[in-house]
Parts: C-alpha cells; sequence; structure tokens
C-alpha cells in the first residue's frame, strides 16, 4: 500500500458510514470512497439528504489489500482498534455499513448483509443500518433498488428526528408563552 487510509469527514456527524478497505484511488488519494463506489455513494448520500460534509467516512481497513484482496481475520484485527476509537470520538447516532465485512464487525454477526439490510438494529447507543456494498451495486444491478431503498430509510429516519425535535422547540416555546 502507498499510505493508510484513516477516514474523512465530519468529526460531529450524526451519520457514520464504514465501508470494508482502501481500493487503487483510495489509496493513491488518501481518502476513503473517492473512486467509482465512492462516486456511487455521494449519490446515495444525496438520496437521503446528505453530502460527504455532513457525514464520516471510514473503513474496517486502513490499508489496501493486494489487489483488493477479502480483507483477512488479522488484518481485520490489527485495523479494528482504529474503527472503534473512530465510532467512540465521532459518537453517531447512526451507522450506516456497507458490505458484509463492516456489518459483521459493527453488529458482531455472522448473518449475511441480504438478511440484515432493511432494518435498523440497535447495538449500544447507535443505530445501524446495514446495506449493501455500493460497488456490489455497481457489479450487481439488481441490488439498485434495495440499497436506495436503504437510503431512503434514512431520508426517513434523519427527517423524523428534525421534525421531532423541532415539535420538542415548539412545546417548550409554548410553555413558557
Ligand atoms: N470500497 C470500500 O469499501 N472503501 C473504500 O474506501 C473504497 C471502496
Amino acid at each position: 500500500r502507498t499510505q493508510t487510509v484513516f477516514g474523512v469527514g465530519n468529526p460531529e456527524a450524526r451519520v457514520l458510514i464504514v465501508g470494508e478497505a482502501p481500493g487503487k484511488n483510495e489509496d493513491l488519494q488518501g481518502e476513503p470512497f473517492v473512486g467509482a463506489a465512492g462516486k456511487y455513494l455521494n449519490e446515495l448520500l444525496a438520496i437521503a439528504g446528505l453530502s460527504r460534509e455532513d457525514v464520516y467516512i471510514a473503513n474496517v481497513l486502513k490499508c489496501r489489500p493486494p489487489s483488493n484482496r477479502d480483507p483477512r481475520p488479522e488484518e481485520i484485527q490489527a485495523c479494528t482498534p482504529f474503527l472503534r476509537e473512530q465510532t467512540r470520538t465521532i459518537n453517531p447516532e447512526y451507522i450506516v455499513t456497507l458490505g458484509n465485512f463492516s456489518t459483521k464487525f459493527i453488529l458482531q454477526t455472522n448473518t449475511g448483509i441480504t438478511r440484515l439490510r432493511g432494518k435498523i438494529h440497535v447495538t449500544g447507543p447507535f443505530r445501524v443500518i446495514p446495506t449493501f456494498h455500493p460497488a456490489a451495486a455497481i457489479y450487481d444491478r439488481s441490488k439498485i433498488g434495495a440499497i436506495e431503498q436503504d437510503f431512503d430509510l434514512i431520508k426517513l429516519l434523519l427527517d423524523t428526528d428534525a421534525a421531532r425535535e423541532k415539535a420538542g422547540r415548539d412545546d417548550e416555546e409554548a410553555n413558557h408563552d
């Protein structure tokens, strides 16, 4: 690998996006999701009403595996203390896990992504929304409907939170009148 790819984005983000590992472009630029999968991720974020500046983006592995092969258990073990600390520091409300590797780590499960996606999972203080990896949806277009539905769900959740917060503020103001 050329360099580590630690993570990028808003340290106050309400939404943390977790991918698998840097690819060729990420390794060259030092930033996650800057290649084709990243371009599609930007479109998916827009579906949820989000931009890259709103979220924090990290990967399970911080270094590109040779020829983009799957992460090995010892590599996951070496890198996840960093992801754990990123999660703790950013303290997001939502974690969106992209694909099997990040979903397995965040939810500590062996269940596959196809069964887990489309639902909200709770782990500790976090609400986790697992979805397909954008690269998998580019490769297998039958996954596009599902992945876009998952980002619609994220929009719904964020909009509902915003409406609830506004109602709370309006109530407080009414109580002061
Ligand atoms: N795929 C990932 O999982 N992460 C990246 O940063 C880029 C592609």
